[in-house]
């Protein structure tokens, strides 16, 4: 049976309670927020706290903006990626990870069934701001409007226009989706109610080859419409 890609079966996968919900980002979406944020804020000499690092594919790009990110994760995947500095549930045991220095971001793609509790604990660890990257369909819900949003409003949404191929366990150059991501910043600095940006088109800036490994490449880049003869 062919499976059913509607956006609005997407949108309403639902993971498994004890699962990780580990999927992992294309670096040139955090490039995006990165390019971004550096027009207000001198990353260069800032520190970053990736609480739900997994394999690392948002710590490394946070790495090229920001004076130092730490890397952790309730799991262990320094086997796969050792750039992993410790292993500790961000929601209950963040208290053993604390920094000499002061976190000025947590920036993180959370587990998606634990995105609000994420938010509040980065918001009480940061002392500059909060950048999470969520599906857009996050923002809608009365119950999170009533919980989250009506309490604490971003200061900020940067929606992407183009798609970001986000999958399950794997990072994949070419994959498709069918899912619409946004990331959402808090500051601490009051900016009097949120602002809406698009990100414009800026995948083939950012992107680069050795960001995949070979694996999650296609030889050729795969037309996304065949060409038709004029
Ligand atoms: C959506 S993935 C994102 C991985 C990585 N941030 C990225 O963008 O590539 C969510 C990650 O959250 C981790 N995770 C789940 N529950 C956690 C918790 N309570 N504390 C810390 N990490 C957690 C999972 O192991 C997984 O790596």
């Amino acid at each position: 049976m062919a499976q059913n890609r509607s956006t609005a079966v997407m949108a309403r996968r639902v993971e498994p309670n004890n699962s990780l919900d580990y999927f992992p980002t294309p670096p040139w979406a955090t490039r995006a927020l990165c390019e971004h944020l550096k027009k207000d804020h001198p990353l260069h000499r800032q520190v970053c706290w990736e609480p739900a690092c997994g394999e690392g594919w948002m710590a490394r790009p946070l790495a090229e903006y920001f004076a130092k990110v730490h890397a952790t994760d309730v799991h262990d995947y320094s086997a796969s990626w050792p750039g992993q500095d410790g292993v500790c549930d961000f929601l209950i045991d963040w208290g053993h990870a604390v920094f000499p220095e002061p976190v000025h971001w947590v920036i993180t793609n959370p587990p998606f069934r634990l995105a609000e509790e994420f938010i509040r604990m980065a918001l009480s660890v940061a002392d500059v701001g909060v950048a999470v990257l969520v599906r857009t369909s996050f923002l809608e819900g009365q119950e999170r409007f009533r919980r989250l949003f009506s309490q604490l409003p971003p200061a900020m949404v940067l929606q992407f226009v183009e798609r970001v191929g986000i999958f399950r366990g794997r990072i994949d150059q070419y994959g498709s989706t069918a899912t619409a991501y946004c990331w959402l910043i808090w500051l601490h600095a009051d900016t009097g109610g949120t602002a809406f940006h698009w990100l414009p088109p800026c995948r083939s800036d950012l992107e680069r080859q050795e960001d995949y490994p070979a694996q999650a490449r296609c030889p050729e880049p795969m037309p996304l419409f065949e060409e038709t003869a004029a």
